[in-house]
């Protein structure tokens, strides 16, 4: 039975928390329709318990047809009727408060699906109506307004722009969307979009949500003055640069949006806090950051850092350095629903394009999944020693692999299906869990499971690891518990190790940490050893290890 502990008081629990994402369409399935639902998150608190968790974060259980895995929100204020109820909803947060575990829910700004009521009413209604007003509708070019009024090209999608009619319209309008067709951009010009948000955001947090992950926090400003200009290229990272000058994202006008909702943030006892998803050059990131914007704001870094030492080493620098702008702490990921899983990239050799090994179904090159889950293990247990709040991802800590061959008539990915099959998209990353060894869908409900789970899931199942003191979750498991205990100032400070392959770091409470990349054995240096990602070899750090010890500070 999980005791009741309730929520600490500290105003600045995020600062330094551990949030564990949940993609609840595939965490667990309560009723056996091969859908992960919020009930299935309610029944496993007692696992999340045991992970010594902060927090966790929800990615979109709203009513949604799941084009994109339900980032396209019908109804911003409901929980769609395949994941649940509202009643659900306030049940799984009071009994995830009563453990002491925050909830972050997703609010998608920057674009809704198209069955949402406004864009449904938007559609039904002239052009230059009020109803058109909330989303990017324009004429188009050529002699009929045959063509997209600019060359925009969207994530998912050639174009940017898609006409009405394919949404059933009867005019000669085209709309915007930034993703796919089926997720048209607000119009955050106008007032009527902020007051809605404003609505959303307050209704959870009345509901007692504690914080919120804002995606795509970048795109709700665009440059939208006539003549609209054309861009020549997708304007992603690069284009943008760090001046805050892009055409569709990153525009300093957004700023205004979130001193908005950090006004009603603070309304709230403790304030809630928000998370950007910011796809912006590392230095505008502290802008999303800010204590007078959303607060903290995702640094991606990790994800596509070499596990190497004076690599890690330059992206923790540099992430402090930027934290200290704006008094902000860092964040550190290694995955999401967005990526590939980070074990199955540390167990591929470094040089191999890790797209078109995807497309291949993963057989072009070898993966070497036990070091893979090693080394991943390693770095988990590096980021959750620096200071700062760790967001990791349902079945990281499993050291679960990226399912890579996934056939083409269960991929659901808008990224595969439209991008003329050049990308294999992001399920590989969202498989329903592995619970039990075996069984039907590996203990995930019931029934069967909405994505197909290979045969070697039940290896990294919970059951299986559970009974292995040396698996992924028992090390997560523990260094999470210990983590509790030894979260202290933020601060960190680096110590020579002689060796160009080895990491040592400590806190100012004498908490250290040491990760082996690639070295020979490395001796252990005096302290009380805490915690081993792999076990030691004669007493010695192998590569591919990360250690824990504490020492007495003199
Ligand atoms: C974010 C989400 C991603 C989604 C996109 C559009 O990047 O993480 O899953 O496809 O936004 O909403
Ligand atoms: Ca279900």
């Amino acid at each position: 039975m999980s005791k009741s502990i309730g929520l600490s008081k500290d105003k600045n629990w995020w600062r330094q928390a551990a949030v564990y994402q949940i993609y609840p369409r595939s965490f667990a399935d309560s009723n056996g329709d091969g859908i992960g639902d919020l009930k299935g998150v309610t029944s496993r608190i007692p696992y999340l318990q045991s992970l010594s968790i902060d927090a966790v974060w929800l990615s979109p259980f709203y009513p949604s047809a799941l084009v994109d895995g339900g980032y396209d929100v019908d109804d911003y204020r409901n929980v769609d009727p395949k994941l649940g109820t509202l009643a659900d909803f306030d049940e799984m947060l009071a009994e995830l408060h009563k453990v002491g575990i925050r909830v972050y829910v997703d609010i998608v700004p920057n674009h809704s699906s198209n069955l949402h009521v406004w864009f449904k009413e938007a559609i039904a209604s002239e052009p230059g109506s009020k109803a058109r007003s909330r989303y990017l509708f324009r004429d188009g070019k050529g002699v009929n307004g045959e063509l997209p009024p600019t060359d925009w090209v969207s994530h998912f999608a050639p174009s940017a722009w898609t006409h009405e009619s394919a949404m059933g319209g009867k005019h000669n309008q085209w709309y915007m969307h930034w993703f796919a067709p089926e997720q048209p951009d607000f119009n955050w010009d106008n007032r009527e979009v902020h007051d809605e948000f404003l609505k959303t955001l307050k209704f959870w947090a009345d509901r007692g949500v504690d914080a919120f992950r804002i995606d795509v926090a970048h795109a709700l400003k665009k440059d939208l003055s006539e003549p609209l200009r054309n861009l020549n290229v997708f304007e992603g990272l690069e284009e943008r640069g760090a001046k805050g000058k892009g055409i569709l994202a990153d525009r300093d006008e957004v700023f205004a949006i979130y001193k908005e909702w950090r006004n009603l943030f603070n309304q709230y006892d403790p304030p809630r806090v928000a998370v950007a998803e910011a796809n912006v050059h590392p230095e505008r990131l502290p802008l999303y950051a800010s204590t007078k914007t959303l607060g903290q704001s995702f640094d991606f870094r990790f994800i596509d850092t070499p596990f190497e030492a004076t690599a890690y080493k330059e992206s923790v620098q540099d992430a402090l350095r930027l934290a200290a702008k704006n008094k902000s702490s860092c964040t550190w990921t290694l995955s999401n629903h967005d990526q590939i899983r980070h074990a199955t990239k540390m167990g591929l050799n470094p040089a191999v394009d890790r797209r078109s090994w995807m497309l291949t179904d993963g057989t072009s090159h070898p993966l070497d999944k036990a070091s893979g889950t090693q080394n991943a293990l390693a770095a988990s247990l590096f980021i959750l020693a620096l200071p700062g709040c760790t967001y990791m991802y349902q079945g990281e800590e499993l050291g679960l692999h990226e399912v890579t061959d996934i056939p083409e008539d269960r991929i659901q990915d808008p990224q595969y299906l439209r991008n003329l099959k050049v990308d294999k998209g992001r399920d590989g990353c969202r498989v329903p869990l592995p619970w039990k060894k075996s069984g039907t869908s590996f203990g995930f409900g019931t029934g069967s499971a909405h994505l197909p789970q290979p045969n070697w899931f039940g290896d990294y199942s919970v059951e299986a690891e559970e009974k292995d003191s040396l698996s992924a979750l028992s090390i997560y498991r523990k260094a999470l518990e210990i983590r509790k205990g030894l979260v202290t100032e933020e601060k960190l400070k680096w110590h020579k190790t002689g060796n160009s392959s080895v990491l040592h770091f400590s806190r100012p409470n004498g908490w250290h940490c040491i990760t082996n990349f690639r070295a020979a054995p490395i001796a252990i240096p005096k302290g009380e050893l805490l915690i081993s990602s792999h076990p030691l070899q004669g007493g010695k750090i192998a590569a591919g290890t990360t250690v824990w010890f504490k020492k007495e500070k003199k």
